[in-house]
């Protein structure tokens, strides 16, 4: 089995570098990928270090703990396709943790829409390729002064779906009391999503008070991503409406905090909407479906409205013209969570908010389901078929 490039992607994945890269796929997804996006989405194979092949001694690992195995149990991806090229794979060689980086023994993954992207190829990485961009664990060798072994740690970086991640220590960040592995894996990604996205791409701040908060609205308000956002829009005072695809997915949406909600395959959204805002419109629309939403997001958006389209969940929107945004002078937006997270204060600031609004009871997670590593398939079978609610968890 060729396993050069199955830890070549780096550990921001390829929608955080280039900006260039980013607004161009995401405005226009026939746009080809340049040889230079390509050098800045993977590292080249011709210089990057073939990770297993030659060990460093500078990480250290404590004397108590179990041996670190040569090989381990993981998720390899040959070859882009359905969820039939997920292949469980028991001799993945274990990765050796570079200069700043933490081997970490994960216990949780996170599954996120990204995965897919991955994986179908949508988004571009060398194979074979360990996918997977959260989990949380514990460091078992470090090379980095800011972590030990034995500390319990959360992390949004690549190769996710194994038994051993080796984490940039950049990217990872230790758990508090009160945050277990679970709730890490769980909450990292999806959470620092929403709370980027509310607080930098709509600038909404805190205790804006429900009166005065503008009208928003969230597309797949009982996702993952979607549940954490309508909680935290609710916490600070925005006017919240929810789209979702079932009664039963409204019902959560509700329950999170949306006061409207919008079933958006018996309603015609575009009237609600008029309705429950009286013709105004919504100021802010947080939109990770994409495509299938793009024109109605247009329809739906007040004057001078925020329209954050931030995913390609019925596939990418576009390609724009920009005088559909002259019409209401629409600010049009494609963030994306991990340039939001970049230097050490973004990354653990915005962490830190996140676990203490988990703590203070104000978000709560919900865990669609929990799968053994080796049934990612139907994980992503299960998000892809819009089956799922809130979170999908990964057991290692
Ligand atoms: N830019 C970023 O940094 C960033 C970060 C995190 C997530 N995201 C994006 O946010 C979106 C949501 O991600 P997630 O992981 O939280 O997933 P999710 O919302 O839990 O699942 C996707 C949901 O999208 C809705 N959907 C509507 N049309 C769909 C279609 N044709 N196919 C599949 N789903 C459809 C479904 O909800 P209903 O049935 O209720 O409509 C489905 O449950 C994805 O597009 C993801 O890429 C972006």
């Amino acid at each position: 089995m060729l396993l050069r490039h199955v830890y070549t992607t780096r550990s921001i994945p390829a929608l955080s570098l280039p900006s260039s890269y980013t607004s161009r796929r995401a405005l226009n997804p026939s746009v080809p990928l340049s040889s230079h996006s390509i050098r800045n989405l993977v590292r080249s194979p011709s210089t990057a270090p073939h990770r297993t092949a030659t060990p460093r001694s500078t990480a250290r690992q404590a004397s108590t703990m179990a041996p670190i195995p040569k090989n381990m149990s993981g998720i390899l991806i040959e070859e882009n396709g359905g969820v039939d090229v997920l292949k469980w794979k028991t001799d993945l060689p274990v990765p050796q943790p570079q200069d700043g980086e933490i081997l970490v023994r994960n216990e949780f993954v996170g599954v996120n829409y990204i995965d897919t992207y991955f994986r179908t190829g949508l988004y571009k990485a060398p194979l074979p390729l360990v996918t997977g961009k959260e989990a949380a664990g514990v460091v078992v060798a470090s090379s980095s002064p800011a972590f030990k072994e034995g500390d319990r740690v959360g992390y949004v970086a690549d190769h996710a779906y194994a038994e051993l991640t080796a984490v940039p220590a950049t990217k990872a960040i230790k758990l508090p009391d009160g945050i277990s592995t679970e709730t890490a894996a769980s909450a990292l990604l999806q959470g620092l999503t929403a709370l980027t996205f509310v607080r930098e791409a709509a600038g909404i701040k805190q205790a804006l008070g429900v009166s005065e908060g503008p009208w928003t609205l969230v597309h797949a308000a009982a996702g993952g991503t979607g549940s954490l956002l309508v909680q935290i829009l609710s916490v600070f005072g925005a006017k919240v409406i929810g789209t979702a695809g079932s009664p039963e997915k409204c019902e959560i949406a509700r329950k999170n905090g949306a006061q409207w909600t919008i079933d958006n395959r018996k309603e015609d959204v575009a009237a609600r909407v008029k309705e429950i805002t009286s013709g105004h419109g919504v100021d802010v629309i947080f939109d990770g479906v994409g495509k299938a939403t793009f024109d109605l997001d247009l329809e739906i958006i007040a004057r001078k409205g925020t329209l954050i389209v931030f995913g390609n969940a019925s596939g990418p929107a576009g390609p724009v013209d920009l005088f559909q945004l002259a019409a209401k002078n629409i600010k049009l937006m494609r963030p994306v969570v991990f340039n939001y997270t970049v230097t050490p204060e973004e990354w653990e600031g915005f962490s830190n908010e996140l676990f203490d609004l988990i703590k203070t009871g104000k978000l709560k997670l919900g865990i669609h389901n929990t799968y053994a590593l080796k049934d990612v398939a139907q994980a992503h079978s299960d998000l892809e078929g819009r089956k799922s609610t809130g979170k999908l968890l990964l057991k290692v």
